[in-house]
């Protein structure tokens, strides 16, 4: 018989379900999209019932794909976008959509925790301020804004954790999820009475609180009939995305820190206590989905996604010419990027496109190009996108080593991890070498390892890691660049500093 394990991952933009065999291989995977509203300027919403349905094609369609059977599939496990609140009533129906991780309604939420919790108190408790992408700040406006949503709520739910209730008709969640609820004690590793009586939630509406490789349920004879899979198949905790995608990058010990680049940018560092940035919060301290770890990550809002807004604003005519060459309009743009030299000739970019999370927490912040002449074109303004972004994960990577992380070795994964032109600018910003991995596949990919143990493959997290995750090439930093960014980088932080009043007052004038 062969043997697999599954990941799923209930992402933002769609649900991707990989099979993955003992040895860490690839044997297949399909994705299938969800839809999100924004209501309002700044709100976003998701159906629950969309990530199901996706979950259910995606299974099915990985599944015939393999060419396994589904008692090929020893186990299954989760991870998903974090921070979104899911409500079910006493009959588990979804009570209103799910407000999403990036939506931005609960500013005053925030405020009215901090001051009556106290922040240096929350800080200790729960490691990390009150910001507005958590979830209890989201459950705090329900109970203001929809008192009757509030009165029908019987389940809280994170979006990974309303997929496994259809699985298996549990409520369960994991310690690297539930840390970004806002309502664990982080050293405990689990919720925390004083925040649950502060915010009036009663612990048994939350789901149950387990170590990422535990069994939570197994999958029932309903959902065996819609996915394919079999009936009784065990499905283990695990982990938030960004927990789940460190430990696919076997980021799972002390001193290792991997930087992945999608349209966000995470800089996430396993540590062996939970190493507090107090009294600032400028990144996240979460547990780790390795039991009695935890890490440290900043999350920078557009990295990738500066990039992305060149090529759909300013590159016209550099998607013609990708289009005439069969190519990847990002790589006539990179071949522009290369032919400017480091630096971009004295030009700065600050990736603030919408607001910020680390270090710098400030929803109001906007990006520029700072240091314009007329030598400059679009090789240039590309560099200093692609420099601007890399800072902005430096400025995070600072934060880090500051709390104490030791750095020996930085891992990229994500699509900064697949052009040169990110590889070099990385290593080089960061000033150390940067090593990529063989399987670079992200969250559903972690999930999958962490289903390993408990379908008996390995004995650990760790060991799946040690098993399953190799790096392959190493790229040293240029110390000609190297050089150059050091004495740009302080410019760079200036600039925000120097400009962030003004800033404020151009995002208040836009909002009217
Ligand atoms: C992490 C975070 C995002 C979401 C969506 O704090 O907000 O990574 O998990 O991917």
């Amino acid at each position: 018989m062969a043997e697999a394990v599954i990941g799923i991952d209930v992402g933002t933009s769609g649900t991707r379900c990989l099979l993955v065999s003992r040895d860490g291989a690839l044997i297949s995977q399909a994705t299938a999209p969800h839809s999100i509203s924004h209501p309002r300027p700044s709100w976003s919403e998701q159906e629950p019932a969309q990530w199901w349905q996706a979950a259910i094609k995606a299974i099915k369609e990985a599944l015939a794909g393999s060419g396994l059977g589904a008692r090929d599939i020893l186990a299954v496990g989760l991870s998903g976008q974090m921070h979104g609140l899911v409500l079910l009533d006493d009959e588990n129906q979804v009570v209103r959509p799910a407000i999403l991780w990036n939506d931005q309604r609960t500013a005053a939420e925030c405020s009215e925790i901090e001051e009556g919790f106290g922040r240096a108190h929350l800080l200790e408790v729960a490691c990390n301020p009150a910001l507005t992408g958590f979830t209890a700040p989201k459950i705090r406006w329900v109970q203001k804004s929809e008192p009757d949503s509030w009165r029908r709520c019987a389940h809280i739910l994170l979006p990974k954790d309303y997929v496994r209730f259809c699985l298996t008709g549990e409520y369960a969640t994991d310690v690297a999820d539930a840390s970004g609820m806002l309502l664990l004690d982080i050293r405990k590793r689990n919720y925390s009475e004083e925040l649950l009586s502060f915010l009036n939630i009663d612990a048994r509406l939350l789901p149950g609180v387990f170590e990422s490789p535990e069994i939570t349920g197994r999958v029932s004879a309903d959902a065996a009939q819609a996915t394919g899979l079999a009936e009784g198949t065990p499905v283990v905790a695990g982990a938030g995305d960004q927990a789940a995608a460190a430990v696919g990058n076997g980021i799972v010990r002390g001193g290792a820190i991997c930087a992945t680049l999608g349209t966000s940018g995470v800089v996430f560092a396993a540590t062996d206590e939970p190493l507090i940035d107090s009294p600032e919060g400028r990144v996240h301290t979460f547990c780790h989905a390795v039991p009695g770890r935890w890490h440290v990550m900043g999350v920078v809002l557009a990295a990738g996604g500066s990039l992305q807004w060149v090529r759909n604003e300013l590159a016209e005519a550099e998607i013609a010419a990708a289009d005439e060459r069969g190519i990847d309009v990002y790589e006539v743009l990179c071949d522009q990027a290369l032919a400017a030299a480091p630096g971009a000739e004295g030009l700065i970019f600050l990736p603030y496109l919408t607001g910020e999370r680390s270090p710098i927490n400030d929803p109001h912040a906007r990006g520029a190009w700072i240091g314009l002449t007329i030598r400059h074109g679009k090789g240039h303004l590309v560099r200093a996108v692609v420099e601007g972004a890399s800072f902005a994960m430096r400025d995070c990577l600072e934060v880090l080593k500051e709390l104490g992380g030791s750095v020996r070795h930085v891992r990229l994964s994500g699509g900064g991890a697949t052009s040169g032109l990110w590889r070099s600018v990385q290593a080089s910003v960061y000033n150390h070498p940067v090593s990529l991995l063989e399987v670079s596949e992200g969250s559903a990919y972690g999930a999958a390892l962490l289903a390993m143990v408990a379908g008996g493959f390995y004995e650990s997290v760790e060991k799946t890691c040690e098993a399953v995750v190799k790096t392959t090439a190493e790229v040293r930093p240029d110390p000609a660049a190297a050089a150059i960014y050091d004495r740009l980088f302080p410019i760079y932080r200036q600039c925000y500093r120097q400009l962030k009043d003004e800033l404020h007052k151009l995002d208040a004038l836009a909002q009217g």
